[in-house]
């Protein structure tokens, strides 16, 4: 519709090559409510008459109901070029004023902010889900033994509960990021026109407030060409990932059966088709496997957005589709990691075993005796390391090394304090979150429906 006049019908395979239609169907709901807002708005500012507005209005809603269904829109560029063909269709002429005081370039970066909000909280909720299960753990596993290990080698003795809380503090920095995020993806761009504004005197403020935005995105330039709202949000969500890979391998090691020190649910376990003995953390593999995918595909967004100068190209469009990548990976990969959580068990065999072979308490044993005998540290090293060395196993007793006074460490006492008053953060970020969810809601059905 868009190239008739200019350039002629175009032909089918270029139109597709360049299309953004079946990606499109992540934003449908949400171009729909952002036209609904311009329409809004254009009959506030007296564009277009009550009458006009009305009937566009409910054109947009009657396509919305009508569902989106991108295999049977071969043709179109957009879900922005099949919207308004579709007015137009229904309603003659009268709907191509749909077109006054709107470029794709501004809805479509309003678009993918409603899309990208709603997508945030969803990543809010589930982290706080798990570090409620994480915590829940760390009340039940406590004082239960694990081996912590440094280069790949037995460290220092704490427990399963301390891990559970060092996964907490990583989700708990996370669900800040994930905040401050929201506050950048959380601006309106709408009425920025094509890149310089439009000459319609639409007022951005009270588009703004209309589609629950906590502000405008300022200058029309940055509002319509900048994707730093994306790959601020996908980096902070990648960078979580990462870590949270870390942490399954620390699980797929306490799972070997070398180790034992942990079990997990079985359903989370494959077997082989030849080896009847195996058990492998399938559901943990994939997911880390996934993660990896994550980083590409944020490679992906910095390499596509790289040579692209500020104003709108077809480039921006091509980078979208590796946020809700992005996206779906880290919100199905984090609630099969929740479940694994919930499930794991500390195997008390398995880490007596290791006990028994390996020394992990000299360094306790040694800090014990220097401030018990008031001799320089490095001279009890020494001592320690000699002794070790000809084969005597020197070491402080387990549960008394958990005992450390400082704080965020082993002591049972503190892990299950900590635990405790974390999960009332918890519940109360999590009522503070589903708040914003129904706000949004409110906001959305609003537009949709009334
Ligand atoms: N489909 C595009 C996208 O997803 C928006 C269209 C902008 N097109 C244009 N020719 N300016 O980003």
């Amino acid at each position: 519709m868009y190239r008739r006049e200019l350039l002629g019908p175009g032909s089918v395979d270029k139109v597709s090559y360049m299309s953004s239609i079946v990606d499109d169907a992540e934003i449908f709901r949400y171009v729909i409510i952002a036209l609904i807002a311009h329409v809004n708005e254009l009959e506030r500012g007296g564009i277009i008459s009550g009458d006009v507005a009305g009937r566009i209005r409910d054109a947009l809603r009657d396509v919305w109901r009508g569902g989106y269904d991108p295999g049977k829109l071969v043709g179109y560029e957009d879900v922005h070029e099949y919207i308004e063909a579709e007015l137009i269709r229904r309603l003659g002429s009268i709907g191509g004023w749909i077109g006054i005081g709107r470029s794709r370039n501004d809805h479509v970066a309003t678009a993918i902010r409603l899309r990208l909000r709603r997508a945030l909280l969803d990543l809010m909720l589930i982290t706080l889900r798990l570090r409620e299960v994480a915590l829940n753990k760390a009340v039940e596993v406590y004082d239960k033994v694990i081996i912590g290990s440094t280069h790949r080698q037995p460290a220092q003795v704490t427990t399963l509960g301390h891990y559970m809380l060092y996964l907490d503090d990583l989700s708990r920095d996370f669900l800040s990021e994930l905040m401050h995020v929201y506050g950048l993806v959380n601006k309106s761009p709408l009425g920025s026109g094509p890149l310089a504004g439009t000459m319609v005197g639409i007022d951005r403020f009270r588009e703004a407030v209309e589609l629950g935005f906590d502000g405008v995105v300022d200058n029309t330039i940055y509002a319509t060409g900048s994707r730093y709202f994306v790959i601020s949000a996908a980096s902070a969500i990648v960078n979580y990932l990462v870590e949270v890979g870390r942490f399954i391998n620390n699980l797929e090691m306490w799972l070997m059966p070398q180790l034992n020190y942990v079990s997990a649910d079985p359903s989370h376990l494959a077997t082989s088709s030849i080896m009847p003995h195996k058990r492998n953390p399938a559901t943990l593999e994939v997911f880390r496997a996934r993660i990896g995918e994550a980083v590409g595909h944020l490679v992906a967004m910095y390499s596509i957005l790289r040579p692209v100068e500020s104003g709108y190209q077809l480039d921006l469009q091509e980078l979208t589709r590796h946020m809700w990548s992005i996206v779906k990976i880290a919100l199905e990969g984090l609630l099969i990691f929740m479940d694994f959580i919930n499930g794991i068990k500390v195997n008390e065999d398995g880490v007596k075993e290791s006990l028994g072979k390996y020394v992990v308490t000299a360094a306790e044993y040694a800090e014990a005796v220097a401030m018990r005998e008031r001799r320089p540290f490095r001279d009890v090293y020494n001592e320690v390391a000699r002794e070790l060395r000809s084969g005597v196993k020197v070491g402080l007793d387990v549960n008394e090394s958990l005992m450390k006074p400082v704080h965020g460490s082993s002591n049972p006492r503190q892990v299950i304090d900590d635990a405790r008053a974390r999960l009332n953060e918890v519940s109360e970020l999590m009522t503070k979150v589903n708040l914003m969810v129904s706000k949004l809601d409110e906001v959305e059905n609003k537009l949709l429906t009334t």
